[in-house]
Formats: C-alpha cells, structure tokens, sequence
C-alpha cells in the first residue's frame, strides 16, 4: 500500500512553508509534521518515503503561492486527491526513455517512486529539480528499462546531482536537475532535447506513474500516458490562470477546461513531441482543474537547454 501525503498536514504548517520558513530536508520532515500542530487534519497518511513527501511539499508550497492563503484540510485533500483523467496505460513506444526516480533505502520499486526521469544519453538522466533538492547522490537509484513498477528493470546507483544554479525553491523556476548514473542503460531509445517550442495547441505525451486516483490512495504499477495540448505563455499567465507566474523557463500544456493534466508523482518527467524533451513535469495548482493547467520547465529555454547539454557532454 502507497500513501501519497502525511498522516498530519495542519494548516499552520502549511502557512509557514508559505512565508518561507525554513524546514530541514530528509527524514525529520515526517518528524516536524508530526509535531505540527493539527489545526486541522487532513486524512493522508505518511508515504513512508521521505523523498516523496518533500515533493509534495514543493508542490504544496505552490499552491500556497497561488491561493495567496493557507489552505484548510479540504482543500488539501481536494487538490491532491484530483486524479489524471483521460489517462491511460503507456505503450512500449510511449517515451521509452522513461525512467523512475528510487529512494535507495525502500525496497520496493513500487514504494521506493517518488519522480520521474528521462534518459538523454546512457547514464545521464534529465529530471525536475524539486525532485532531488536535499537529496545526496548516494540516497538516490534510477530504475531503467521497465514500464512497470512491479517487475523487471534495473537500479542503478547515481554518481552525481547537478542541479540548475538558478533554481528557485520557491517559485520553481528553473526546475531543471541533471544525474549521472553509476553504469549505462544501454539498448533503450534516449530523447533528443527541444531547441524551440511547437505553436501553441500542439498535441504532446506525458507519461508517469503519479496518482490515479479520485480519493488518492492508488498510484499505478504500469506507467500511465496523457495526450496534452501547448498552451501560449499568454494565455497561463493570465489573471485567472496562473496571473503571471509563469516565467520564460516554464511552459504550460493541458485544457483550461481541465479533465486531463500530470499529478502528484509524475515530477520529472517528460514531456514530449515524439522522442523531442519538450518539458520537465513542474507543478500546477492541483490536477486536472479548470484554469489550472500543468507546468512544465522549458526544455527549450536557452539557460535550461545549454546546463542539460554540458552536464551530460551533448
Ligand atoms: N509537483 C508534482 C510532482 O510530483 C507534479 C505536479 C504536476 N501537476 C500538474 N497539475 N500537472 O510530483
């Protein structure tokens, strides 16, 4: 069984992530939620993988950001719970370049999931940098060569993290990380990275093995695929949209109407226009709601594109 949140996740808690409060990375985050005052609970329980709950506090941050107030147990629930509707089982040839981001303590492929990943050369892997912010290389392993989270593939061991210099942790921006495995995944397909953007309306794949579900207690073991329209810049950063959030290192896909979006454990990962690295799943505030479309880091960006290249010697 696979708990996505926090067995405590009060309101006052919350608001200090919001005003910036610094909380220290790694396990003693269950910890500090544990003590936080229960104002009001909310009735997830702790993943038990202390990786996977520092990502949701990135995203939790983010929604802060955006509701400009501390958010009550219900809404909580409500944005985290949203499902990826319109999701369905990827094929082989749906970003085969996929992989999934382990916590090398928990033994389970399945458990040990926290983000996603993809592959742009045999042991370099392009993820989101709120994924492995706090995070030392030797906590970390990348599963290669499965779509599945419950058999096959490989962990690999990862030598190094480079994450983006202007990384933002409040705002995302420049949510970009580099890893170096230990060994190569050799004989998988490597994505290729943008070096302009589609027009708007362009149709493009997201995969992951984030949450499926309506009352947010099952993540898949197959991976899952989404088809996701380009949205202009101008129209995410419109006032009852993202109302300016959205920088030149972000890119936004999906339906205002929502209905179809990435979620919660699918950071990461790509975003593509056939083998093309489009985006990076970012954030967004909940899943699938209406005005609320995914964000992506901008593959294209020219900061964001030159740091993959000279990371991974492209
Ligand atoms: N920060 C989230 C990650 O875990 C990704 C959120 C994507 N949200 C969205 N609405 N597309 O896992």
């Amino acid at each position: 069984m696979k708990f996505k949140s926090f067995a405590v996740m009060s309101s006052v808690f919350v608001s200090s992530l919001a005003m910036g409060a610094a909380f220290a990375a790694g396990p003693s985050q269950a910890a500090q939620l544990a003590a936080a005052k229960p104002g009001a609970q909310s009735s997830h329980k702790s993943s038990g993988n202390w990786m996977r709950d520092q990502v949701v506090l990135r995203q939790m941050q983010m929604m802060i950001r955006h509701t400009g107030r501390p958010m009550t147990a219900a809404e909580i629930d409500r944005a985290l719970n949203t499902r990826i509707v319109g999701g369905t089982t990827a094929t082989a040839s749906d970003n085969p370049f996929q992989v999934a981001l382990l916590n090398k303590s928990v033994a389970s492929n399945y458990d040990a999931q926290f983000c996603g990943g993809t592959l742009v050369k045999a042991n370099v892997v392009v993820t989101a940098a709120h994924c492995v912010y706090g995070t030392s290389a030797s906590q970390l392993q990348v599963l290669t060569g499965t779509r599945s989270l419950a058999s096959g593939g490989t962990r690999r061991n990862v030598s190094s993290i480079a994450i983006h210099s202007s990384y933002n942790n409040n705002t995302l921006d420049y949510d970009v990380a580099v890893l170096t495995l230990s060994s190569s995944a050799t004989g998988i397909p490597l994505a290729s990275l943008a070096s302009a953007d589609p027009a708007a309306g362009t149709n493009l794949l997201v995969t992951g093995w984030g949450n499926t579900s309506a009352t947010g207690s099952s993540y898949p073991t197959a991976l899952r695929k989404a088809t996701v329209p380009l949205i202009a810049t101008s129209t995410c950063n419109g006032s009852s949209v993202y109302n300016g959030a959205i920088t030149a290192r972000m890119i936004c896909a999906g339906y205002l109407a929502g209905g179809v979006d990435s979620c919660q454990g699918d950071s990461g990962g790509p975003l593509t226009r056939s083998s093309t690295l489009t985006g990076i799943v970012s954030w967004g505030q909940g899943c699938a709601q209406r005005n609320k479309p995914g964000v992506y880091t901008r593959v294209s960006n020219s900061s964001v594109n030159s740091f993959i290249r000279a990371r991974a010697g492209l």
